[in-house]
């Protein structure tokens, strides 16, 4: 029997990038892509010592806790709020995650969202491919400009900054609220102003979500949130779902409080809360905003990297290049071969 560690993989992604994991371990892909419950992440995690896990794979205490070898979770993913971290770091298992290299790509999307929900670009598609089209009409589909106008970035870590940097050509205003403020060589660098939350609110003619989803960003923007958006904004969501109250968004978009929306992610992805669909002023796309070609390969090959690292192999043996909890591997003296 093969003494080589062994790594499971949720998903069957990218099989040119995971053909490294097996230069080192014995490798199990899952062969569909399929929401993976408990019993299901349990059952893969029994006897390995590592696993390439993506945001819907859900690991916690419970499901961890006849993982007995496992030694390594590597996120495909920026955001880790699917990963109890703290058990994670109580029994030793380093998370990591991958960072960096999809930010561009994120910023590009929210910047795609914002201009079709401002400009109603889907509703109108949509529209028109009914047949409704049968006059041209001056006052068709009304929108909001977004050159000359006021962006509001709610968390402005590197994503953040990346959307922000892409104001400057539509000569916006750009307004910021973040729990640190930036170093004024990057406020300088992405043009914009840090701002109270609510004043952020107030004077944000479109506002983007890009802050990490945790216990405190639940609902971050809820109902008193909403009301105190400058009537007729917009929002988009790049971030996570459940920083959104679903239900209160579409009380103001149903009560034209606010104009429109471009979201992403959702409080119970996959499903999408139903009067969202209902909602004609909304953009919704199935959480793709990292979702080119070159920067899901990317994550891919940078998770595989950390896995390889966190389980002692390869040219940065036991120092994976992204960690989230270093405080696991301070517990194990750093290496583990
Ligand atoms: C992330 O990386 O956290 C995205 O939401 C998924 O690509």
């Amino acid at each position: 029997m093969s003494m080589r560690p062994r790594v499971w993989v949720t998903q069957p992604v990218f099989g040119d990038i995971l053909a490294r994991l097996e230069s080192h371990f014995d490798v199990r892909v899952e062969a569909d892509v399929a929401p993976r419950a408990a019993d299901a992440l349990r059952a893969g995690l029994h006897d390995v010592d590592g696993a390439l896990v993506f945001i819907p794979d859900r690991i916690d205490a419970a499901v961890i806790a006849g993982a007995h070898r496992l030694r390594a979770i590597a996120n495909v993913g920026v955001g880790y709020d699917n990963l109890d971290i703290p058990a994670l770091t109580a029994a030793g298992i380093i998370a990591t995650n991958t960072p960096d290299v999809l930010t561009e790509t994120t910023a590009d999307f929210a910047w795609a969202l914002l201009l079709a929900t401002a400009r109603r670009v889907t509703e109108a598609e949509r529209w028109l491919r009914e047949g409704q089209w049968t006059t041209w009409s001056f006052e068709l589909m009304l929108g909001r400009d977004v050159h000359g106008s006021t962006l509001g970035i709610l968390g402005m870590g590197r994503i953040g900054q990346a959307i922000a940097r892409r104001a400057r050509g539509f000569g916006m205003r750009v307004l910021y609220h973040n729990r640190a403020r930036l170093a004024p060589e990057l406020e300088r660098d992405c043009a914009a102003t840090h701002v109270a939350r609510n004043e952020l609110l107030a004077h944000s003619d479109h506002l983007v979500l890009a802050l990490p989803y945790s216990a405190q960003t639940h609902h971050a923007i809820g109902a008193p949130e909403l009301a105190r958006m400058k009537p007729g904004a917009t929002l988009v969501n790049v971030a996570r779902g459940g920083i959104v109250d679903d239900a209160a968004l579409a009380d103001a978009l149903d009560a034209g409080r606010i104009a429109a929306a471009g979201l992403d992610v959702y409080e119970n992805e996959p499903a999408v809360h139903p009067r969202l669909l209902a909602c004609r002023n909304v953009v919704l796309t199935p959480h793709i905003a990292s979702a080119s070609e070159a920067t899901r390969r990317a994550m891919v090959a940078l998770a595989v990297d950390n896995l390889v690292a966190a389980l002692g192999a390869g040219p940065h043996a036991g120092r994976p290049p992204n960690p989230v909890n270093a405080d696991a591997l301070l517990a194990r003296g750093g290496h583990s071969a």
